[in-house]
């Protein structure tokens, strides 16, 4: 049964939601069939599948790009496009057509950072409009420069306050679901339980009604660095490298490819070939 927003929605205390990024057709086929309930076509895909800086240099062009390879890989899961950095502050006219493309490719929602008075508006509007929105608090990465740094926030009473209301505030504009990124555990905890939609936290505690990695955080693809929240379920980075050595070994001493690994003519064209050898 293919999941939606209701599916989540309902889920709130009664199971955990799992949430994983992907970026291409072929991890989101694996996600799907091991039955992840959001699939996020992250920004993150800025900085883990296209080597930027931050996720400030994606484009609007390069996020429908993914979405659309990760579509074509999913059956049941809900997925969930990233709007990256300028496509959504500048207006909410803007958003709302850039949000549209991105559902008109069979996306399900949309995700925006940031629970200002205008991104407010914005996802109201999105809300009135059949724009289902995944909001995003705590360290939100577009505004990277604003926060000094990849910090834990909410770490006093007053900012763990603020995040509360921003959370209440999203909640009220329509958003089906919350994610919480590097905020105290007992601050996600707290939001949690006052809200009625669920939050997915990262880097958030256990308290939160689901959780979200990057999966090739998950999976040790992403070797750069290594949040201390992530936990590695996989060695790719490692194993791709070992498969790779071994691979330039077996060329360069003639052990690949094998006669099981190669085409042969048949026995008359081979005779042809001799003839024509001579
Ligand atoms: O872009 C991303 O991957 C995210 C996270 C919440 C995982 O926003």
């Amino acid at each position: 049964m293919s999941v939606t927003i209701n599916t989540i929605k309902d889920s709130k205390n009664k199971r955990k939601i799992v949430a994983l990024t992907a970026y291409d057709y072929s991890t989101a086929k694996v996600l799907d069939d091991a039955g992840v309930d959001i699939i996020l076509v992250g920004d993150s895909l800025a900085q883990v599948a296209l080597g930027y800086q931050s996720t400030l240099s994606i484009t609007m062009e390069e996020m429908l790009h993914h979405a659309k390879a990760v579509l074509r890989g999913v059956k049941s899961s809900l997925v969930v496009a990233d709007m990256p950095f300028l496509s959504y502050q500048v207006s909410t006219k803007e958003a709302m057509r850039n949000a549209g493309k991105f559902l008109q490719l069979g996306a399900h929602a949309v995700k925006l950072e940031g629970a200002s008075r205008s991104i407010i508006r914005t996802i109201e509007k999105m809300n009135t409009s059949g724009i289902p929105v995944l909001g995003h608090i705590g360290f939100t990465p577009q505004s990277v420069n604003a926060l000094g740094g990849n910090r834990v926030q909410g770490k006093t009473s007053e900012a763990a306050k603020k995040l509360l209301s921003q959370a209440k505030d999203l909640q009220s504009a329509g958003c089906f679901a919350l994610v919480i990124e590097l905020v105290p555990s007992e601050v996600a905890a707290l939001i949690t339980e006052s809200l009625d939609i669920p939050t997915i936290g990262i880097g958030a505690g256990a308290d939160c009604d689901g959780q979200i990695l990057v999966t090739d955080d998950l999976v040790g693809k992403f070797t750069d660095f290594k949040p201390s929240f992530v936990r590695r379920y996989a060695e790719v980075g490692k194993d791709t490298g070992n498969a790779v050595r071994n691979f330039i070994y077996d060329v360069q001493n003639r052990k690949y490819p094998q006669i099981n690994e190669s085409f042969y003519l048949s026995e008359a064209e081979a005779e042809r070939l001799t003839e024509i050898r001579k």
